[in-house]
């Protein structure tokens, strides 16, 4: 066993782990940090997805070790200080995002991270942004027109599938 030490959502971390243990292991283990999800093995449909040093990840592709003295975001994170729901959860809630729910933890990290990058996406550019974040249920609609609204923008236009 190794230790290992990270800051996640702001506060410093640390415990003991095999040089096999994943990220997503870790925090949902050792963290109880059970928002991130496991939705499968095989690295492709981002349940698990957190950010590290500000970059989306999928916290299954990672080892623990490797996350060592990197500052790690998880869903349980997200929300403001108040503890009210941030801009995107919201536009998840008011534009019925949610769908499964299994899914949405890591449908907001990674609209978190290309909001980061391009503030006003275009649908075309949010639907291929959300090609690592696999809906196995109702499609991706709604979550691109929450996405879309979180930036700010107009979401009647927003093509049905
Ligand atoms: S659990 Fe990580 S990509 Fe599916
Ligand atoms: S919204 Fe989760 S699988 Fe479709």
């Amino acid at each position: 066993m190794t230790q290992v030490s990270m800051t996640v959502n702001g506060k410093s971390v640390s415990g003991e782990v095999e040089g096999r243990t994943l990220l997503v292991n870790f925090l949902r283990d050792q963290l109880s940090l059970t928002g991130t999800h496991v939705g499968c093995d095989t690295g492709q449909c981002g349940a698990c997805m957190v950010h590290v040093d500000g970059e989306a990840v999928k916290s299954c592709n990672m080892l623990a070790l490797e996350a060592d003295g990197a500052e790690v975001a998880t869903i349980e994170g997200q929300a403001n200080e108040d503890g009210s729901l941030n801009t995107i959860q919201q536009a998840f809630q008011d534009h019925h995002g949610l769908q499964c729910g299994f899914c949405t933890p890591g449908m907001v990290m990674s609209a978190a991270a290309l909001l980061k990058d391009n503030p006003k996406p275009t649908e075309a550019e949010i639907r291929h942004h959300l090609e690592g974040n696999i809906c196995r249920c109702t499609g991706y609609h709604n979550i691109v027109k929450a996405i879309m609204a979180a930036s700010g923008q107009d979401v009647s236009a927003i093509a049905a599938e």
